[in-house]
């Protein structure tokens, strides 16, 4: 089969479309043919083993992971022997934080995968699983967000901030959007009531009060957090530098702020599925790639000005 590989750590002009085995299926897990796959910042991060710590995971001197890739959409191939929950020409989405997505066939723990909606197409549900699953993960799960609260994301454009905005809104909350005012009026057609473009006012001076604060861009300071918000969670990061003292702040602080790593599983993958086919949520694809442009999809992310998602076919 193709797939995009990887031998040492680089940037984009280091991944090859070579040939390689089929993946071999093993009990818990599925076969699945891709037929989509979204791009995020994690792939160049994996890619350029960046930050170094990320390397105890991924590989010290050279990559673990041969094919790169995290999210996925395509059709059931074959089930391993303990997956009852799918069958063969299933039309399934997931994500695979340990890589193998980019490839003609991606072998897949069925528990990180869910059935598509009907009539929803490849590169749209290909293009849901981590940046869908993050919001959902920071706003419910940890973020613990209910009806009628406020909101306040930082980063609301991209492929995390434009599902966090809809999922907020769908779930009754009143959403203070920030982004550059470029993509001011895509952020107001998702739903934002209020949107603030941070190249016009320094929002490390906003004075509104809110219940929760999102930061998927991950620049907000310790201070921002708690001069603006009752309770926080931090998505991205920026700098080591920026995150290492926020971090220890954290420690001598009784400020409710939550840093995670977001984690697949079929039951959200479910919840944003039918976000989707209730039409609460619209996925926006900024660009849709090739399999042979993949190291180009990369590239185009790791600039961070992603309006919505990228997506790449395998056809
Ligand atoms: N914790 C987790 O488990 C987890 C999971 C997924 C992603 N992440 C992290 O979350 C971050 C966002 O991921 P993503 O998939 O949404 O990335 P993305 O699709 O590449 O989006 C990047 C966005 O950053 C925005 N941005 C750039 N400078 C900004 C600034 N100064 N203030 C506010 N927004 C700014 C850009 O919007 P404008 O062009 O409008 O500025 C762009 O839309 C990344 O750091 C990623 O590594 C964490």
């Amino acid at each position: 089969m193709k797939a995009i590989t990887k031998t040492k750590y680089g940037g984009p002009e280091i991944l090859q479309l070579e040939e390689v085995e089929k993946p071999s299926l093993k009990d818990d897990h599925i076969l699945v043919k891709v037929a989509a796959n979204s791009a995020n910042p994690a792939d160049w991060h994996i890619l350029r083993g960046k930050p170094f710590f990320a390397r105890f995971s991924f590989g010290l001197f050279k990559p673990k992971d041969k094919i790169l890739g995290a999210d996925f959409a395509g059709i059931v191939e074959e089930v391993g022997n303990n997956v009852a929950q799918f069958k063969i020409g299933d039309r399934v989405f997931g994500e695979t934080l340990k890589g193998g997505a980019f490839a003609e066939y991606t072998c897949v723990p069925a528990n990180v995968c869910a059935i598509m909606p009907e009539e929803i197409d490849f590169p749209i549900m290909a293009s849901v699983p981590v940046a869908g699953i993050t919001a959902l993960q920071a706003l419910i799960t940890h973020g613990q967000l209910k009806e009628g609260e406020s909101v306040f994301i930082n980063g609301s454009s991209g492929g995390v901030g434009h599902f966090a905005v809809q999922i907020a809104k769908a779930y009754g909350a009143h959403v203070t959007a920030v982004c550059s005012s470029k993509n001011s009026g895509f952020v107001k057609t998702l739903g934002a009531d209020q949107v603030i473009a941070y190249d016009q006012e320094n929002i490390h001076q906003h004075k509104g009060k809110y219940n929760l604060i999102i930061d998927t861009h991950g620049n907000l300071s310790h201070k921002d957090y708690k001069r603006m918000g009752q309770r926080g969670v931090m998505v991205g990061f920026t700098t080591m530098g920026h995150m290492i003292p926020l971090l220890l702040k954290q420690v001598f602080s009784k400020f409710p702020l939550v840093q995670f790593t977001a984690e697949a599983n079929t039951k959200d993958l479910e919840t944003l599925a039918s976000l989707i086919q209730n039409g609460k949520i619209k996925v926006h694809i900024e660009k849709t790639y090739s399999y042979k442009e993949i190291p180009k999809a990369i590239s185009y992310i790791e600039a961070m000005r992603t309006k919505g998602k990228v997506a790449m076919v395998w056809t």
